[in-house]
């Protein structure tokens, strides 16, 4: 049976969708957290419903945030106003979220696998205070600071082989814009604006604005519903799933085949190294990404790595081109960058890139955002940076993954699983049929974890700093949750 998430009445029958005012006029029967049974008392004006775990609610219980929130605010990828209401969250510290209601969450997600080194790092929270005292922002435009100087520095000497140039700004899928661009403006600089097409990965994820869109999963992305109006890219199949595989050959003869023929169209192949995100939560062997290396090189064509998702050490390696001993031309890093404090990425170039570009008929790249090189951002990335070298953290990455590994095996006897895997610090049950969101998430709050599973997938990328016990808890909750979603 199954419960609406507003109102808790039970969606059996159908005739539903009024939860708004069915849950002024009649009490619901069920909590909307556990299903639970509850008891009801109506009075002449009003009724109250206790569920025996999570408590009293009721019209004058309901917490006005939700009301408004309902009102007035979009969430990621769903409809307005949402019809599952989301968790309030007062705080956070640590690995944990402290909801409204008093329940404490560890946060499986990292805030969408950004958050590395928790909540309230003292360090991060010194960083932003200290630079607060300075200046929160000031354009970027014919001025320079500080905190950008110190980040771009930072960032060059970590970055893999040639890589030294960056460009700051706002999200991950501006990353990706600026990236394509650059290669447009490259190529052109280089008197070939023919090769102004890009070769993406199938079941990959770049990002939600168009340029980016244009290289995501042609046929599970946003594709087809923009179809007429994203510029037309190629694809090459995704790498098959496992590392330490032999390479498949059927898949380089492919891939070499598409190069030959498309060479002097292609301005870039774009791609997620080793572990494609949001498009699956695919892990592939880095071979594949050395094979990529090779093409570009034989064939004049520039490597974009978007290491978005798995840079800052996530798959056990600083990025996870390291893993296939080779550097791209142009990387896009973002998420863990600022420990997920602030909204902050960076696309980064070699010299003889930018120097092409520089050199072309714009006489520059043509991009700027109003935040570029927000000062508040640069300086909390900067002492993240700092956080991360400053700890044995491929030591955390390796403990989370053997926790991991052992922690989900049990998920394997679950008669809705397809497949377990681990890499890293991401642990992932993958199932058969489309995860019941609301029914998995149920099942991981209840054990005090905080997951989003989505599609096939109820997966984790936990903070850095989490102790065995979390990532521990982290796993039961993971295989509840998937027995819950698919049950
Ligand atoms: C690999 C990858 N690229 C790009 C993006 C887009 O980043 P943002 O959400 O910061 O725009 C994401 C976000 O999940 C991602 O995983």
């Amino acid at each position: 049976m199954t419960f609406c998430a507003r109102c808790g009445t039970s969606t059996e029958g159908g005739g539903h969708g009024e939860c708004e005012a069915r849950l002024a006029l009649e009490p619901p029967r069920h909590c909307v957290d556990c299903g639970r049974r509850m008891v009801v008392k109506v009075t002449p004006l009003s009724w109250t419903a206790r569920c025996s775990r999570h408590g009293l609610i009721g019209p004058e219980a309901r917490d006005d945030l939700l009301d408004r929130d309902a009102r007035h605010v979009w969430h990621p990828y769903a409809p307005m106003p949402s019809p599952v209401p989301p968790y309030v969250v007062d705080s956070a510290a640590g690995v944990r979220l402290h909801l409204r209601d008093g329940r404490e969450l560890i946060d499986g997600m990292s805030s969408w696998w950004a958050a590395i080194h928790g909540y309230r790092h003292p360090a991060l929270d010194a960083a932003a205070t200290d630079q607060l005292g300075r200046m929160a922002h000031v354009m970027f435009g014919g001025l320079t600071h500080e905190p950008a100087v110190a980040l771009a520095t930072r960032l060059a000497e970590m970055a893999p082989g040639e890589i030294d140039r960056v460009f700051l700004c706002d999200s991950g899928s501006v990353s990706v814009e600026v990236a394509i661009k650059l290669a447009l403006q490259y190529w052109a600089a280089r008197g070939r604006p023919g090769k102004h097409r890009l070769l993406a990965l199938r079941g990959g994820y770049h990002g939600d604005t168009f340029a980016a869109m244009s290289v995501c999963d042609p046929v599970d992305g946003m594709h087809h519903l923009f179809s007429e109006v994203l510029p037309q890219q190629s694809f090459l199949p995704r790498p098959p799933g496992g590392v330490g595989r032999a390479l498949d050959e059927q898949w380089v003869d492919e891939a070499t085949a598409t190069f030959a023929m498309q060479a002097d169209k292609l301005a870039a192949v774009v791609a997620e190294p080793v572990v494609q995100g949001a498009g699956g939560m695919h892990f592939y062997d880095p071979g594949y990404v050395a094979v990529l290396r090779r093409l570009c090189d034989e064939h004049d064509v520039l490597l974009i790595l978007d290491e978005i998702a798995t840079g800052f050490g996530r798959t056990g390696h600083l990025f996870a081109t390291l893993a296939a001993g080779v550097a791209p031309d142009i990387m896009c890093v973002g998420k863990a960058l600022t420990g997920g404090y602030l909204s902050l990425a960076a696309t980064m170039t070699t010299g003889h890139v930018a120097e092409t570009v520089s050199s072309g008929a714009a006489g520059a790249l043509l991009h700027g955002p109003t935040f570029m090189g927000n000062p508040l951002a640069c300086a909390v990335a900067s002492a993240n940076l700092d956080l991360l070298t400053g700890r044995d953290w491929q030591a955390d990455v390796r403990d989370i993954e053997k926790r991991l590994a052992a922690g989900l095996e049990p998920a394997r006897e679950l008669p809705g699983v397809a497949d377990v895997r681990v890499l890293g610090a991401i642990g992932v049950v993958q199932t058969t049929r489309p995860v019941d969101v609301a029914a998995a998430t149920r099942a991981a709050v209840e054990r005090g974890v905080w997951l989003r599973p989505f599609r096939d997938l109820v997966y984790t990328m936990p903070p850095y700093v989490c102790s065995a016990d979390d990532v521990d808890c982290i796993a039961d909750a993971v295989v509840a949750a998937a027995a819950a979603g698919t049950g």
